[in-house]
């Protein structure tokens, strides 16, 4: 009788799964065998809606730029170099002044369109903050690229980059000196702050499977009216500040900041700002968080906050919110729907309106409920990618 019982709750469970997964566009092209079994160890082949659009692909190597066309949310149109060239670094070596072919750093230069990719797993440590111009995107699938050490990526008044598959970790200050940012322009540079990636003043941004860890500063930074920012597929662990969004509580040029945070693992030894707002509009869904010390998502300033189909799991800390001000926050739109909230996790809401993003047909995507955020984001960080193989 119990055991009927049970098989009857077990295939109701499968059933909604089933549906759900249906509903949601995933893919699920393997058996269940429980309902125990099925998060999050036995997630393998859940695509999401960007990696389904080109992972299944094992000719990925020969039209790499058909990954243009998979980004969702805000930074959806970014172009990156799609109808540029291919260009190869050779070399981890690097110039900031008089930067040499077959450098990442010629590449990124350039003002054509180009798709960089790496031709060898390499680890490079800059001299100096990499500043890259408009229409370029930083491509190392089938190679192991690491970025560490030095000074890291700098994107500022630039618009359509792309930046996929690479590790940024250890980043430190940029020096005060000359730096070049076009074949025809060096620049006098005042030092940096130890970003990983810094976003300034730049839109249709896309920042996928990327590993971010351990720098000075922040790992992404978006301010000065940046917009039309996807951040997406990756894996962030230990590291203090990890996401500022909006420069300052004085910038408020920052409202026209749009930014979806979606599909990231936040890993071990995160402490705050995954991210923290201020000013603009951020849609945060279906990432997976696995601990805060201080908080998830926070800000001031006003900001819009929409916290959909996450997977919130507390430590010690179970608020995931935090408002950088003692009061009058109550009319700042923040929501949270249909997260999941592990070991007592809680969002505190406020305001009241639409928190739609609004997006267009093309920026639009599916989000999951929550619990199934750890399946979507199995594979966050650089993949491993085989020539002739699916990624
Ligand atoms: C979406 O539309 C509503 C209603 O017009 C508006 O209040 C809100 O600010 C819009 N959201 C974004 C992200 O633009």
């Amino acid at each position: 009788m119990a055991s009927k019982a049970y098989s009857l709750l077990l295939t109701i469970l499968l059933l909604n799964l089933a549906l759900a997964l249906h509903a949601t566009g995933i893919d699920y092209t393997y058996n269940f065998k429980s309902v125990a079994n099925y998060l999050p160890s036995y997630t393998k082949k859940v695509f999401n809606s960007i990696d389904s659009c080109w992972r299944r692909n094992s000719n990925w190597n020969s039209n790499r730029q058909a990954l243009a066309n998979c980004a969702v949310g805000f930074g959806q149109a970014a172009m990156g170099g799609k109808y540029g060239r291919v260009y190869v670094v050779i070399t981890p070596y690097d110039d900031p002044v008089n930067p040499k072919p077959g450098t990442l750093r010629y590449g990124v230069i350039q003002t054509q369109p180009l798709w960089i990719i790496f031709s060898k797993d390499m680890v490079i440590k800059l001299e100096n903050e990499l500043i890259v111009n408009s229409y370029k995107t930083i491509d190392g699938r089938g190679a192991k690229v690491e970025i560490a050490y030095g000074p890291c990526i700098t994107i500022q008044g630039v618009s359509h980059v792309i930046v996929h598959g690479i590790s940024i970790h250890d980043c430190r200050p940029g020096k005060r000196g000359m730096v070049r940012s076009s074949p025809t322009h060096v620049g006098q540079r005042q030092g940096s702050d130890g970003d990983a990636i810094a976003v300034f003043a730049s839109s249709n941004i896309w920042i996928d499977h990327c590993y971010l860890a351990r720098c000075t500063d922040g790992l992404i930074d978006v301010i000065h009216a940046s917009t039309g920012v996807t951040i997406s597929n990756n894996y962030f662990s230990q590291h203090d500040k990890v996401m500022l969004l909006g420069h300052s509580d004085q910038y408020s040029t920052d409202k026209v900041m749009k930014v979806t945070v979606v599909f990231n693992h936040f890993g071990p030894g995160l402490v705050e700002r995954m991210p923290r707002v201020r000013f603009g509009y951020a849609h945060v869904a279906n990432n997976r968080y696995d601990q805060w010390l201080k908080y998830a998502v926070g800000g001031s300033a006003n900001p819009t906050i929409f916290s959909e189909g996450n997977y919130y799991v507390a430590s010690d800390n179970k608020q995931v919110t935090k408002r950088e001000v003692y009061r009058n926050w109550k009319n700042w739109k923040w929501r949270s729907s249909r997260d999941a909230f592990i070991n007592g996790a809680y969002f505190v809401q406020s305001g009241y309106g639409s928190i739609d993003p609004n997006y267009s047909a093309r920026q639009s995507f599916t989000v999951a409920p929550g619990s199934l955020a750890p399946a979507l984001t199995s594979d966050s960080g650089p993949l491993k990618c085989v020539v002739g193989q699916a990624c």
